[in-house]
């Protein structure tokens, strides 16, 4: 028994009409002036602490592409350019396209590094693109599309054979954490959280809905199909007061998942940084087109 519904659907599966109407919405969400300056901020500040996982992540894909020698390099959903800054401080000297959906962040960023080739538009525009790249990348990206496989199939069409797709997100399986799933009454902190604060009834009902959800993660194919997301994301609540990390998470991914697609396709499937500590709750998988 639930007080929050799981609205979890397999994309693929699910009625086109409400995939389209979140679609819509999420894109609203991603380049509306009101809403993404603070969103913008919230992700710029994580890249900021010097110690935190996503600075040194970032870099950690720029140190592969350059080792790698890939020249000609796409980044999907590329915010304020912080990978781009990595590849530049690290001496990369072929040519970078940045695409992401906020329109005023990529005129911020044809200011602030030349350079480089900036574009608005979404992943699914690639279908129309014609160049191809050594590697395409995208960095926490996957987990807030609504049509995950879809996305994985045009980025690989603009992946030149032998070249590379990068994708960094949560493995949610493995983490059994979906910050966008509201849990007990109130959304935000844990259990323990709630607990500290006095709001004991919340405390309680958080903590049985999280071991129900973590238990249906660990089965989460079995149990919705292939590439499941979260049609109420917390980010589109009426109630949502507040700006928190992956609040906007869409597809509920794991490492397996990927692999398994990539695989079942024919391509090259590593994890540059292993499967183990950080790499757990995340997935760093590098899909190579042979
Ligand atoms: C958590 S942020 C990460 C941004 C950037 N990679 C970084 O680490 O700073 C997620 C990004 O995905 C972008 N995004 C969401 N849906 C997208 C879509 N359909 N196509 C391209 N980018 C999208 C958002 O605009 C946002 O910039």
């Amino acid at each position: 028994m639930l007080v929050n519904k799981l609205n979890w659907v397999s994309s693929p599966a699910a009625s086109p009409e409400v995939l389209k109407t979140l679609n819509s919405r999420m894109a609203e969400f991603y380049s509306s002036l009101n809403d993404r300056p603070d969103y913008q901020k919230l992700n710029d500040d994580l890249h900021d602490v010097e110690s935190h996982p996503n600075n040194k992540l970032a870099e950690q894909i720029a140190l592969y592409i350059i080792a790698k020698g890939f020249k000609k390099v796409l980044e999907v959903g590329c915010g304020s350019g912080r990978i781009y800054q990595h590849l530049v401080r690290h001496g990369f000297e072929g040519s970078y396209t940045g695409v992401e959906m906020a329109d005023y962040v990529i005129e911020a960023n044809k200011t602030k590094f030349p350079a480089a080739t900036w574009k608005t538009g979404s992943v699914y525009d690639l279908e129309q693109w014609s160049d191809s790249y050594d590697c395409c990348f995208c960095f926490y990206v996957l987990e807030h599309l609504i049509y995950p496989d879809k996305a994985l199939t045009v980025m690989m069409e603009r992946v030149r054979v032998g070249g590379t797709l990068i994708l960094l997100f949560p493995d949610v399986r493995s983490s059994g954490i979906v910050p966008s799933q509201k849990i007990g009454l109130s959304y935000g902190a844990g259990a323990k959280d709630k607990l500290k604060k006095g709001k004991v009834i919340d405390a309680v009902v958080s903590f049985w809905e999280a071991k129900v959800m973590r238990n249906k993660l660990r089965k989460i194919n079995q149990l919705y199909g292939d590439f499941v997301i979260n049609l109420t994301p917390y980010c589109l609540d009426k109630d949502c007061r507040e700006m928190l990390p992956d609040f906007d998470a869409i597809y509920l991914g794991s490492k397996e998942e990927i692999e398994r697609w990539a695989s079942e396709r024919g391509y090259g499937v590593t994890f540059p940084l292993g499967k183990e500590g950080l790499m757990a709750r995340n997935a760093y998988v590098a899909i190579l087109k042979q």
